[in-house]
């Protein structure tokens, strides 16, 4: 698959290295343009190049949009509308400036991007630490490795949900479906049980119907 990533980060940049790893081609891009990601993408090696975040868009049969909340509004809206963007990204007051609608929780930050962008968003790999998403991946039906730890995701396309659900099977982790964005997405944001908890697929099932 094609895989646009905007945002280089700790979550971004270490899902570039999970997806090149099996094979996908990716483009990466950050806000300060393709020539400062020169380093992250050799030391990835394999079938990753840097883009601009609108050429990642546009490349990406799927985008993964891993950048401060604050800043979804910088998003390139023409290549993301209809296409199926996992949106890793938390909102955090004190580095987002406020929402008054997500402070008062008329909606959530997933809906936001979803309504801003036109695409089918599936929140996900938000509420992994990105040193577990890092190092906890575990190679599917090997026998005797330690449990693998779910990723909740949530989402109003069950066909994206199921793209989104096969990617993270494959890199490593266990998807665990929380619902839709407004529902299921309010269960594993920040202040959630879920959220960051380091639990196996049955345990989140456990968390998310309980919360
Ligand atoms: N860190 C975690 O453990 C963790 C876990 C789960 C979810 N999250 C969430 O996932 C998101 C990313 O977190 P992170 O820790 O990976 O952040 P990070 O390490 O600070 O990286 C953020 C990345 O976003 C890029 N960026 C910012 N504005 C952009 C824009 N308008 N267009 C393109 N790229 C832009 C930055 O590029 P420049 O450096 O060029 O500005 C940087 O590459 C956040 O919403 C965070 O809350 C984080």
């Amino acid at each position: 698959m094609r895989i646009g990533i905007i945002g280089a980060g700790h979550i971004g940049g270490t899902l570039a290295r999970h997806f090149a790893r099996i094979g996908h081609e990716v483009a990466i891009a950050n806000s300060r343009g393709p020539e400062t990601l020169q380093d992250l993408v050799a030391e990835i090696g394999g079938p990753v190049h840097a883009a601009t975040a609108r050429e990642a868009a546009a490349f990406g049969d799927l985008i993964v949009v891993s950048i401060p909340f604050g800043r979804y509004r910088e998003l390139p809206v023409d290549e993301l509308r209809g296409k199926v963007v996992v949106d890793t990204c938390n909102y955090y007051p004190s580095r987002d400036g406020h929402f008054a609608d997500l402070d008062d929780d008329a909606t959530t930050s997933s809906e936001k991007l979803q309504q801003f962008t036109g695409a089918d968003v599936v929140k996900a790999f938000n509420a992994i630490y990105s040193e577990n998403l890092r190092d906890r991946a575990r190679p599917p039906d090997q026998p005797g490795q330690p449990e693998r730890l779910a990723i909740p995701i949530s989402g109003d396309d069950d066909g994206a949900k199921g793209v989104v659900a096969n990617l993270v099977r494959d890199i490593g982790f266990d998807p665990v479906d929380a619902g839709t964005l407004a529902q299921g997405g309010r269960k594993h944001q920040p202040g959630s049980s879920v959220y960051t908890a380091e639990v196996s697929a049955d345990e989140a099932v456990t968390l998310l119907r309980a919360a």
